[in-house]
């Protein structure tokens, strides 16, 4: 395994496995009260471009559940603020810290992180992928429907990090994912060919909310305007309208799917506060889901 996690489209099916054995195995054992100390002494970096809840929170819990130390940074109180450039910092951090969680712009700052890093890198979310979220979505999938195989799982609104992180996992678990996006807001058309030219891509991409739920076993949205975007935030409630996550939607779903929001959510703009509390959704389970994984990320990468 590569030991940095930038994005979904550089693991192999084995390796998204991998995550998911060793976060429900951590899960039991926190559910049992047994301690995890695997890595006592380490030390992981939070560099944080962008707010965020729960990314922070599960990963500074992760880290100490873990027997290491966080340590967040908010990168406007560091050098970078005054130019100092990301090849230095990424060497300087290394020689301190065991792992690197960042959240950021653009996918090239990471990028670029990763290259002078050597220490592991791991993508807090940026505007092209949000990696970690999908796997411990992935992980709420597979507790509640048993498997990621034979499912169908749909994608309603925004053709952005998350959808794109979705289609990565896709390309690679061969689940069929089925996503309703504007036109003029449709995913990276480059993620879009990378992946359903592999083998086992079952992805289908258009903008018909109601036949991307026919029968789906799961149900996901996200914000329409995400962090970054708040200017367009007027624009795009009239645009994304039609893509609405609420009850006469979710009636063409199967009768037992569940709904997942990474959240956070605005509740009557891509989901309506009756589906999300509503019997169908899971999301404070997928919330909680980003500890397990998290734990299961840091101990993986910093262990290999
Ligand atoms: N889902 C998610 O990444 O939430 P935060 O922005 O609160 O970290
Ligand atoms: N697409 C959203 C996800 C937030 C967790 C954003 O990037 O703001």
């Amino acid at each position: 395994m590569s030991k940095h996690l930038l994005s979904l489209a550089d693991l192999t099916k084995e390796e998204f496995e991998a995550f998911f054995k060793r976060a429900v195995e951590l899960k039991e054992k926190k559910q049992k009260g047994i301690a995890e100390p695997s890595q006592t002494g380490k030390s992981l970096g939070l560099l944080f471009d962008k707010p965020s809840t729960r990314t922070r929170v599960s990963f500074e819990t992760a880290m100490v559940q873990l027997g290491g130390s966080p340590l967040f940074i908010s990168s406007k109180d560091t050098q970078m603020s005054r130019d100092e450039p990301i090849k230095d910092t990424a060497r300087v951090l290394s020689r301190y810290l065991d792992a690197l969680a960042i959240r950021t712009f653009s996918q090239e700052t990471i990028e670029e992180f990763a290259e002078f890093s050597t220490i592991p890198v791991i993508n807090a979310l940026t505007d092209a992928h949000h990696p970690c979220q999908v796997l411990s979505d992935l992980l709420t999938v597979i507790e509640y429907k048993g498997s990621v195989e034979n499912i169908k799982i749909a994608w309603i609104g925004d053709g952005n990090n998350m959808a794109q992180s979705w289609i990565n996992a896709a390309a690679a678990l061969g689940f069929e994912l089925h996503l309703a996006c504007p036109e003029d807001y449709f995913p990276d058309a480059q993620i879009v060919a990378n992946a359903t030219k592999k083998p086992a891509a079952r992805i289908t991409l258009n903008s018909d909310p109601i036949a991307a739920v026919k029968d789906a076993d799961v149900v996901n949205t996200d914000v329409w305007a995400s962090m970054g975007q708040e200017a367009e935030q007027e624009a795009r409630q009239k645009i994304f309208a039609p893509f609405q996550v609420n009850t006469a939607l979710l009636d063409k779903a199967a009768k037992d799917a569940i709904v997942l929001h990474c959240l956070p959510a605005h509740r009557e703009e891509e989901i309506t506060e009756a589906v999300l509390e509503g019997p169908h959704s899971v999301v404070w389970d997928q919330s909680e889901n980003k500890l397990h994984m998290h734990k299961a990320i840091l101990d993986i990468l910093i262990s290999t």
